[in-house]
């Protein structure tokens, strides 16, 4: 704004700005595209709910917010996988793209598209930008030396390459970094070097890669991230990488490659996280072509929309240093911010697939329904780059404690009487406008929080609400009053009010809950609520009967679907060619001897080892622990009959929390290595060592 303007100018800026912040905007929305090789877990999910729940409450808000994703269809392992299954690569995306798309379906995802990578508009895109980068002097080649398959007759990435750490010398380690030490180093380090796809010693050849000078936009990024385009937390380690300075980019691969091959070189291919972003251009560029909207307006240089990228923080150098750079190379405009999220823990750790934390988006859906997640990641989720827990006891007693026992208690206890009492008629007026009026002021804030993705203050100024709402009804008692005669107008007018605050707290809750918040506006009749219409109560209106909206999570839904993970583990377990044991499970974070202490273990003898009815994993062991008896189950009917471990020692932990599954509760755990399925082995100690004896 220039200076020295008069005051009159300035009062007509100051009116601009509000008129401003109240005209629709126009929002492109993106989260992470989705590799076509596996399925959807709980993390990827972290993801597309806090993108979703933004997108959703960008539309309540009145905004034209267009939300785009793909599936990113591209690069060696996919290629790799196809072939280990005898089928073609586009097969194979095909597969996975109706399965994540399901997935993303019944997580209630409102995508406007969702599209692939391996798409004409994405080609034609991906040319485009290589071409206008080239002519701009970004591009360089030259010939590198790298890993090569002698058998496969191709080019290795370095995590198809293993051998023995240079540092430590642990077995089965991948050509870039140790999983045992922690060591990094290049593929050509590695000691007796091996090529995971046929075993041969990998030689090392030359070829001609493209190069994209990612050093000619230092000054432009440095810039960028200083102008609100990241989140303050991702800076610090921004100005590592400058600090470490930026370097050439490798964008092509050699033949065979399951890819785009690069204009001008024949045998080249663009690799996959040179097309992959662009994957966002071109998802939003079919948008266009089936619905009419200007590609231009958003993408061009001088472009007014606003673009946003939902990440996680481990591909944060590919958003915030390549794309904004590639971008601007290649004269388009650069997005208005990128929003990295931390990664999902289960209870506390890594989600892994030895501890039977690797929940698939499908085996929770078997289990649980959609709303309870979204709810606890949206109780939890902040603007930044923290991990986040879910903590599956937490899990169980916040959504029944906030979605049950508060929000949906409210309607329960007023619904009731409006449908018998009044043949679903509300009152004319609110006994309390002031209270209601409390509640619609309150949407600001909330709405400031929405905006700024603190979810987790969202939900607890919603919850706020909730007890506020919940107190009402519990100084009105409107089940007292019902009992007492010629009270009639004011039951209805409690029951009226309380349903209205109810309908008010839906409506906040919709970005979060939009499958509850339908149930409710069928049930409320009323049309779908957005911001603007809460403002306006529901008075002199009949409503539906009142059905369940949402039930309580069960603890047994919980425990089944923890089953049901450890389940697919084994037999994915048993699908999987032998390789060696550390690099199932590396060795876990170091502990002190005082936690390790922790835990006692006991030897035991088995003195009963039956099959559980309906299970074909478990089987159900008496043990004795010198006086003591424990009931135990253990997943090892796939590696033992029952009969021969009746009367044999074995080890077991003796103080492990009771666990109810769904056979009956266990008392313990006894220890077996390997794999799992019909590769496990039960420990036991020599010959003579007495029951009960403590491991030390
Ligand atoms: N295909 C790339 C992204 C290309 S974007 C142009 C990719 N795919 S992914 O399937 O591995 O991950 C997709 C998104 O999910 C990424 O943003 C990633 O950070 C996120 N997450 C994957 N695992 C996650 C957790 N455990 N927790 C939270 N988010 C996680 O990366
Ligand atoms: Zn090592």
């Amino acid at each position: 704004m220039a200076i020295g303007r008069s005051s009159m100018q300035s009062g007509l800026f100051d009116c601009m700005v509000i008129a401003m912040s109240a005209k629709k905007r126009d929002i492109l929305v993106t989260s992470g595209l989705l590799y076509a090789n596996g399925p959807l877990h709980l993390g990827h999910m972290v993801e597309s709910i806090q993108t979703d729940t933004w997108v959703r409450f960008q539309k309540m808000r009145g905004h034209n917010c267009m939300y785009v994703c793909a599936e990113d269809a591209h690069g060696t392992p996919i290629m790799v996988r196809a072939q280990d299954e005898g089928i073609s690569p586009e097969e194979l995306i095909a597969r996975f793209d109706i399965e994540h798309r399901a997935d993303f379906v019944d997580f209630a995802i409102g995508f406007d598209n969702y599209y692939t990578t391996h798409s004409p508009e994405n080609r034609e895109l991906t040319e485009l930008i290589y071409r206008r980068l080239r002519a701009g002097g970004h591009v360089t080649s030259r010939v590198i030396e790298q890993a090569f398959d002698p058998i496969k007759e191709m080019f290795l990435p370095d995590r198809f390459i293993k051998g023995e750490c240079p540092r430590c010398s642990a077995p089965d380690q991948y050509g870039d970094a140790c999983e045992v030490c922690g060591a990094t180093y290049a593929p050509t380090d590695l000691k007796n070097p091996v090529s995971m796809l046929s075993g041969a010693k990998p030689i090392y050849k030359e070829s001609e890669h493209y190069f994209f000078k990612l050093q000619n936009f230092e000054p432009m990024l440095r810039a960028w991230i200083r102008h609100g385009h990241v989140q303050p937390d991702v800076i610090n380690k921004l100005d590592e990488w400058f600090t470490q300075g930026l370097r050439e980019w490798d964008i092509s691969r050699d033949a065979p490659y399951f890819g785009f091959e690069i204009p001008d070189a024949p045998g080249k291919y663009f690799y996959v996280w040179m097309d992959a972003p662009i994957g966002y251009m071109a998802s939003f560029k079919n948008l266009c072509s089936r619905t009419g909207l200007d590609f231009g307006a958003y993408w061009d240089k001088d472009s007014s929309t606003e673009i946003y990228h939902f990440i996680g923080k481990d591909i944060l150098y590919f958003h915030t240093l390549f794309w904004p750079a590639m971008l601007a190379g290649a004269n388009f405009r650069t997005p208005s911010a990128v929003f990295a999220h931390g990664f999902l823990t289960v209870n506390g750790q890594k989600m892994s697939k030895s501890r039977g934390t690797f929940i698939t988006a499908r085996t929770y859906l078997s289990h649980l329904n959609p709303e309870y997640l979204r709810y606890y990641y949206a109780a939890k989720l902040n603007s930044r780059v923290e991990d986040l827990d879910l903590n599956l006891d937490d899990f169980v007693a916040r959504v029944n404690a906030d979605l049950i026992g508060k929000l949906i208690n409210i309607a329960s206890r007023c619904a009731g009487f409006i449908n018998k009492r009044f043949d679903g008629r509300l009152s004319d007026t609110l006994p309390e406008s002031a209270l209601y009026e409390q509640f619609v002021s309150a949407g600001e804030q909330i709405a400031k929080n929405y905006e700024a993705r603190e979810f987790s203050r969202v939900v607890r100024e919603i919850m706020i609400l909730a007890d506020q709402a919940n107190q009402y009804i519990n100084d009105q008692a409107p089940w007292v009053i019902a009992k007492q005669s010629g009270h009639q107008a004011e039951l209805q007018g409690i029951c009226t009010q309380g349903l209205n605050l109810f309908r008010v707290l839906v409506g906040y809750l919709k970005p979060v809950l939009p499958l509850t918040a339908e149930k409710t506006e069928a049930f409320l009749n009323i049309k779908p609520l957005d911001w603007q219409t809460l403002k306006t109560p529901m008075t002199a209106h009949t409503i539906n009967v009142f059905t369940h909206l949402l039930t309580r999570v069960e603890q047994e839904s919980v425990d089944a679907m923890l089953t049901a993970t450890r389940l697919e583990q084994d037999t994915m377990n048993k699908d999987k060619p032998a390789t060696g044991p550390l690099v199932d499970e590396p060795i876990a974070e170091e502990v002190s001897i005082d936690d390790f202490k922790k835990v006692d273990l006991r030897l035991a003898r088995i003195v009963k080892a039956r099959p559980v009815d309906g299970s074909n994993k478990l089987l159900a062991l008496t043990l004795d622990l010198g006086g003591e008896t424990r009931h135990v189950f253990a997943g090892i009917k796939e590696a033992y009959k029952p009969e021969d471990l009746e009367g044999r020692m074995t080890v077991m932990v003796a103080n492990l929390a009771p666990r109810k599954m769904r056979f009956g509760v266990s008392e313990g755990m006894v220890l077996a290595a390997g794999p799992g399925g019909k590769e496990l082995w039960i420990l036991s100690p020599d010959e003579g060592a007495p029951p009960g004896s403590r491991v030390t």
